[in-house]
């Protein structure tokens, strides 16, 4: 760094030349800036079908910036429909679809960009789907009659919700059915049981389906588990067992583990970048 003995004239003018810079630094503040992109809505995003749909994009810029949006990848008039508003000073749309609105109809891709006569900036691709919680179709469940100790799988097969509900097995009067490292519950809402034991035998397995979004949950009709022995093969029971399965009745002997899920030698899974992969193993033995 270099020294120099200061006179009155270059200190007057380095004080000068600090007053320019301290005004240069305070310049900025009042310069134009380009858009930035301060808030939006999540890229995926499962909208309540009984509510008005709020698509959030806002962006700070000097001079403030204007919004548009494109929709499916092509331009979104938001006048030309009567249920779309905009938030006065951003892009966020409100869209009521109270009054005979369907949610499904606003399902898309949308874009947000916010400009001003510095630049651009653009949102996230926000993907816009209505939740979804359709009925359990109505089935008749057979009984199911089970020896001591073979495996058992009983299948939930819930609704395709958006989002996919949340599963449970309960009884008729909303206990939750016991698990542990013999009865296990899978990705898929089935109930694995490595082996059954007599306790199994119940009336009343429910499987139900909890739609978060909806807040509604919905229940399979009851299966009724009957667990036999063949100790105590008791008549009743028996005279409800096909020939086949009565003499193939043999005493309970020890197997080793087989695998109930995933099936076969080779199985493949396919889960999106950033999402949780789950890899599922449930085994049956005794
Ligand atoms: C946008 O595209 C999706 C998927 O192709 C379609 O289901 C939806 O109806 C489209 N939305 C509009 C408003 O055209
Ligand atoms: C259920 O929905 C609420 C908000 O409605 C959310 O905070 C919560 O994470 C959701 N739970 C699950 C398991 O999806
Ligand atoms: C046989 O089963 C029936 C029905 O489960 C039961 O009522 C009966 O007491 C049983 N009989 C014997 C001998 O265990
Ligand atoms: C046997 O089957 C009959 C008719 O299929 C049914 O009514 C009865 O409850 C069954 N008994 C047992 C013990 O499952």
């Amino acid at each position: 760094m270099m020294t120099k003995k200061s006179t009155p004239a270059s200190r007057a003018s380095l004080i000068l030349f600090l007053s320019q810079m301290i005004a240069a630094l305070e310049v900025p503040l009042d310069l134009s800036q380009p858009p930035t992109i301060t808030h939006q809505s999540p890229k995926n995003y499962i909208v309540d079908p009984r509510e008005n749909i709020v698509i959030q994009c806002e962006a700070k810029g000097k001079p403030p910036p204007s919004f548009s949006w494109t929709r499916n990848g092509t331009h979104f008039d938001i006048d030309k429909d009567a249920r779309v508003t905009v938030k006065p000073n951003s892009g966020t749309l409100v869209i009521n679809i109270m009054n005979g609105g369907k949610a499904e109809a606003y399902e898309g891709i949308y874009q947000c960009t916010a400009k001003n006569e510095r630049g651009a900036a653009i949102s996230n691709n926000i993907v816009i789907r209505s939740s979804r919680s359709p009925l359990w179709t109505k089935e008749k469940i057979e009984p199911k009659h089970v020896r001591e100790g073979d495996p058992l799988v009983l299948q939930c097969s819930p609704p395709v919700g958006l989002p996919p509900p949340i599963i449970f097995w309960m009884d008729n009067s909303f206990q939750r059915l016991p698990q542990n490292e013999r009865v296990s519950q899978g990705l898929n809402g089935d109930l694995y049981f490595s082996n059954v034991k007599p306790q199994d035998t119940r009336e009343d397995y429910i499987c139900y389906a909890r739609f978060n979004h909806t807040q509604t949950i919905q229940q399979k009709q009851p299966i009724s588990v009957k667990v036999f022995s063949m100790d105590s093969l008791n008549e009743t029971i028996s005279a409800n067992l096909s020939d086949t399965d009565f003499y193939s009745a043999k005493p309970l002997t020890e197997r080793r583990p087989a695998l109930l899920t995933p099936v076969g030698s080779t199985s493949t899974k396919v889960e999106l970048r950033g999402n949780v992969l789950l890899l599922e193993c449930i085994a049956e033995g005794l």
